[in-house]
């Protein structure tokens, strides 16, 4: 049996936890080969490819990023994409592809398994975690943790200062990373793409912080706007997921709670430093067990297969129930947080 192994889209602490995973116990217990595809469904497109065997996966557990590369391509928006990878998985002797990825590429993967009989696993990942059928995607607990430490030390510039210091953190359409570290953080405001957030409120929240004698938090979601009228934020050109650009609205936000709480305000935005580096201790072992299990569903012959993540247990899933809809924030574990707020 010869195995390709990709991983696409944005890159995510653990990858490098799962390929290796996939690579032990597929040699050491089921003696299969193994194909890494470079840089996402380029590699398979372009017939880009390097051997993965144990030397390989050798000490790549704690670290960051990808050892195979990642890129958004989406063959399906290729000309001939598809029938590209089939003659290039063929031409390879692959006979299972395991897909390591978020939306996009689980998408491509759920596709090319159902509807022309590539025979795919998929492995779900984003810090964002905001992928349906999966308790946890490994990076989200790295990206929380970061987060959490800026907002640490963030508290202690902001009381020297008596200021209001506003952390941007990522999360364009679901606000996991700012909930979780803004709660862990002990931020005094938190703002979420899912709920559009009240200036005059949030400039009341930061008021009373300061009578009582504090220098607010603010922890704010890329993604995460105001109620009336339109920030300045779109520059109007697409992303690499082909949406509109979001950027500044930490910076926005300070110069808008300036001015009217005539107070100082400053804005630290994490951006990819949250992506990077070493995955957590928790990362590495869901990243882990999410490769021991995704070699099994090889094994078994059980393709169009997700693994994920409920409560303690590995499970399976169709690939498309993960991508069908986006895992957003649950209102009630907002406004659970609220009572923080101000
Ligand atoms: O999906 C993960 C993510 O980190 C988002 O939170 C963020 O909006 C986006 O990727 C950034 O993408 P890129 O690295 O392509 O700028």
């Amino acid at each position: 049996m010869r195995v390709g192994v990709l991983t696409g889209g944005g890159d995510c602490p653990g990858l490098n936890a799962v390929i290796r995973a996939i690579v032990r116990k597929g040699v050491q217990e089921y003696g299969y080969d193994f194909v890494g595809f470079r840089d996402g469904w380029r590699g398979p497109l372009e017939g880009d490819s390097v051997r993965l065997d144990i030397p390989a996966v050798r000490g790549i557990l704690p670290r960051g990023g990808t050892v195979l590369g990642s890129s958004r391509t989406n063959p399906l928006k290729v000309e001939g994409g598809i029938r590209r990878i089939k003659d290039n998985l063929a031409k390879q002797e692959i006979d299972a592809l395991v897909t390591i990825g978020g939306e996009d590429t689980l998408g491509v993967a759920a596709r090319l398994s159902d509807e022309y009989g590539v025979p795919c696993v998929g492995v779900p990942k984003t810090i964002d975690n905001d992928l349906s059928a999966t308790d946890y995607t490994f990076g989200f607990d790295t990206a929380v943790g970061i987060a959490t430490e800026a907002i640490d030390r963030l508290h202690t510039t902001a009381e020297s200062h008596m200021r209001v210091l506003v952390c941007e953190v990522m999360g364009r359409h679901a606000g996991w990373i700012a909930l979780h570290s803004g709660l862990a953080g002990g931020a005094n405001v938190i703002l979420i793409p899912e709920q559009r957030f009240d200036l005059d409120q949030v400039c009341a929240w930061i008021t009373s912080r300061f009578r009582a004698s504090y220098a607010p938090i603010v922890v704010v979601a890329e993604g995460a706007m105001p109620k009336d009228g339109e920030m300045v934020l779109k520059d109007g050109s697409l992303d690499s997921f082909g949406h509109v650009r979001l950027s500044g609205v930490g910076e926005w936000l300070a110069k808008e709670i300036e001015k009217r709480t005539g107070k100082e305000a400053r804005t630290t935005v994490l951006g990819h430093i949250q992506r990077g580096g070493t995955p957590s201790a928790f990362d590495r072992w869901l990243a882990t067990r999410f490769g021991l299990h995704a070699v099994d569903c090889v094994h078994d012959g059980d393709f169009g297969t997700m693994v994920a993540l409920r409560g303690t247990d590995i499970v399976r899933v169709p690939i498309a129930e993960a991508t069908a809809r986006l895992k957003t924030v649950d209102p009630a574990l907002y406004t659970e947080a609220g009572v923080f707020f101000g």
